[in-house]
């Protein structure tokens, strides 16, 4: 009933178009399986079946959906905003949860989904949810305030819309992906206090949601990869293993802190061996690291940063996740280590 006939789903790591009508059964099982389903890419300017460079709208995985419901702690009666509303069905979801005396607010910056998903509300007669056109970022002033905000798309680190804050009751919750440039997730609960802070702990899950519109990033292009190439920058060893810093999501974490604006890429050399890349795209700078060999360039020694950020950690006692504390007060956002 959410689920638009036209999907495209991830299959052997590439995205394919699969359409209702003509392949009925495996359209069914994708639905019903526990994936995320693409409903658009690149803002909708790639019109199915093309497959676009970047999904822009997806059902989430029911996994996250429902773990996403359970953390957020609904009851019956309360108000809950919604960001992101892609196919309506979280906010149906909530809007049952939260029942006739309660209300959902949805905010979609798409006007096309917007309208779809209005329309498939409609039509089930959800009538405790508003579906609002808007950039989420904005919260829906004129319907709060609100006992939760959930918010269905990444959060850059240190760019939660302090709206979200003053349309949240005091000691309510917000639940948000966050993510940075070398990482998607945590997913952060935050609860609002009396003085209009809210501090967030990471829930044990790892998510990856799509950006809000407004905040995403440059990635690397093919000339930049190739002009990267070409060059060796300075060159060092190594003994550490990049894989053991950028595969666990907890030491990533701390690099993700450590290091704004850094990305990473994991690509294969000729003979199969991990090439490992690090980049800014924001100074230019980037590292290469492939079985013990670094070649740096740019303002930036991102590998130097990075081993530095990883012996931080290790020295820290590798902390998890769910070991930090997220703050966000009028002025300021920061996320720290608990002592
Ligand atoms: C992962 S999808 C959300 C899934 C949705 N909750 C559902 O049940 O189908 C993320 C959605 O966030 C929307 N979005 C991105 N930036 C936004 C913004 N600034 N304000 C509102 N919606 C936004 C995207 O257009 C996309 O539809």
């Amino acid at each position: 009933m959410f689920i638009p006939d036209r999907i495209w789903v991830k299959i052997n790591g590439e995205y394919a178009p699969i359409d209702r009508a003509a392949q009925p059964e495996p359209w069914l099982s994708y639905v019903y399986s526990n994936r995320s389903i693409v409903t658009q890419f690149d803002d909708g300017h790639t019109k199915w079946p093309q497959v676009g460079t970047l999904p822009t709208s997806s059902a989430s995985m029911p996994s996250v959906v429902a773990a996403m419901l359970s953390y957020s702690g609904l009851d019956t009666g309360q108000d809950v905003c919604e960001v992101g509303t892609g196919t309506g069905y979280n906010a149906a979801l909530t809007a049952s949860l939260v029942g006739n005396l309660g209300h959902v607010s949805t905010i979609e910056v798409d006007p096309e989904l917007a309208e779809a998903a209005r329309e498939r509300l409609d039509n089930l007669a959800y009538d405790n949810v508003r579906t609002v056109l808007g950039d989420g970022a904005h919260g829906d002033p004129d319907a709060a305030p609100f006992d939760r905000i959930i918010v269905t798309a990444g959060v850059q680190l240190g760019r939660v819309p302090y709206a979200w804050i003053e349309q949240t009751r005091r000691g309510g919750k917000i639940l948000a992906p966050v993510r940075t440039d070398l990482t998607s997730g945590p997913l952060v609960l935050w609860t609002v206090d009396e003085d209009g802070r809210a501090v967030g702990k990471a829930m044990p899950m790892g998510v990856g949601f799509m950006e809000l519109r407004a905040q995403r990033t440059p990635t690397t292009t093919d000339t930049d990869l190739a002009a990267w190439l070409d060059n060796p920058g300075d060159e060092s060893t190594t003994d550490l293993d990049a894989k053991d810093m950028l595969s666990n999501p907890h030491s990533r974490w701390a690099l993700a802190v450590a290091m704004p604006s850094c990305r990473y890429d994991l690509d294969h050399d000729d003979d199969g061996e991990n090439v490992w890349w690090l980049r800014d795209p924001m100074s230019g700078s980037w590292a290469r690291i492939a079985s013990g060999a670094v070649h740096q360039s740019g303002p930036r020694r991102l590998w130097d940063e990075a081993e530095a950020a990883y012996a931080w950690w290790l020295g820290a006692g590798e902390p998890s996740v769910v070991d930090w504390t997220w703050t966000i007060t009028p002025t300021r956002q920061s996320v720290t280590l608990n002592s």
